[in-house]
């Protein structure tokens, strides 16, 4: 169950309480996210909204270990992760944290099977036991048959699902993906976009995902909108699925 006003303990997997960030640039301050809290649960899929500058990307950053907060906490499944020295928080975001960006972020000179391996060489499975995993994941997205495809020899839509692979190959705690449709036409954005319904419903991902894209919005069980430096309740629960549906 997603929760934006809970500011004391909480058994959520996400955890985020007080959060602030502020960035300075020559003299100037821009106060970005002000004492957001946010409660996640396994198996969530939420969407965040908001216009141009309001922060999207600044709290998926924070969430994904990639910057740190101003002030505040995260924590995800019982770690607080605001005060791991970048050394551990690269591990900690190689275990949990899955990625999916807007303009895919393939190596253009490795193919979809390599692209998606690459996170696993930073563990410690076999060459055998990485196979089963790659095979598994271009599965699930639906490339079996392109892993010998290299990215420029697929569509938008079919980068974004190699990238989805690359995302889920380590079986991460939870995803973020900023914009995944960002780039993309109505049709591969629905395509995209019934994959990630799927990762949710059929193999239990907890998904956070910034979009401008209302109907893409739809398809997540929670709508957050991002004012002010907070986070605000307006979603519309899909109608196949309760909030919250997960466990
Ligand atoms: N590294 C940085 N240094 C200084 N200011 C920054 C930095 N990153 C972001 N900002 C500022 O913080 C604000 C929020 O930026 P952010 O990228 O999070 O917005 P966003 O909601 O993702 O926008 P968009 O929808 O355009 O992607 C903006 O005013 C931006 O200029
Ligand atoms: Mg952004």
């Amino acid at each position: 169950m997603v929760s934006v006003n809970n500011n004391g303990h909480s058994t959520a997997l996400i955890q985020v309480r007080g959060l602030n960030k502020t960035y300075r640039r020559g003299g100037e301050e821009i106060q970005v996210l002000q004492g957001l809290n946010l409660d996640v649960d396994k198996g969530d899929f939420v969407a965040f909204m908001g216009p141009s500058g309001s922060g999207k990307t600044t709290l998926l950053n924070l969430l994904g270990g990639l910057d740190v907060p101003t002030a505040g906490t995260i924590s995800v499944a019982g770690d607080e992760i605001t005060h791991m020295s970048s050394g551990k928080l690269t591990e900690w975001r190689a275990r949990h944290v899955g990625f999916v960006f807007q303009m895919y972020n393939l190596i253009p000179v490795l193919t979809a099977y390599q692209n998606v391996e690459l996170p696993l060489l930073l563990t410690r499975l076999s060459g055998t036991e990485r196979r089963q995993h790659v095979e598994a994941a271009l599965s699930i997205v639906g490339l079996a048959d392109r892993t010998h495809h290299f990215p420029r020899q697929l569509s938008g839509g079919q980068e974004q699902r190699v990238a989805i692979a690359r995302a889920i190959v380590s079986d991460p705690t939870f995803l973020l993906c900023d914009e995944p449709t960002g780039d993309l036409d109505r049709k591969s954005a629905d395509e995209i976009m019934a994959l990630v319904t799927e990762l949710v419903d059929k193999h239990a991902k907890t998904v956070l995902m910034v979009t401008h894209d209302p109907v893409v919005a739809t398809r997540a069980q929670t709508v957050l909108h991002l004012e002010k430096g907070v986070l605000v309740e307006a979603g519309k629960p899909r109608q196949d699925v309760a909030v919250g549906g997960g466990a």
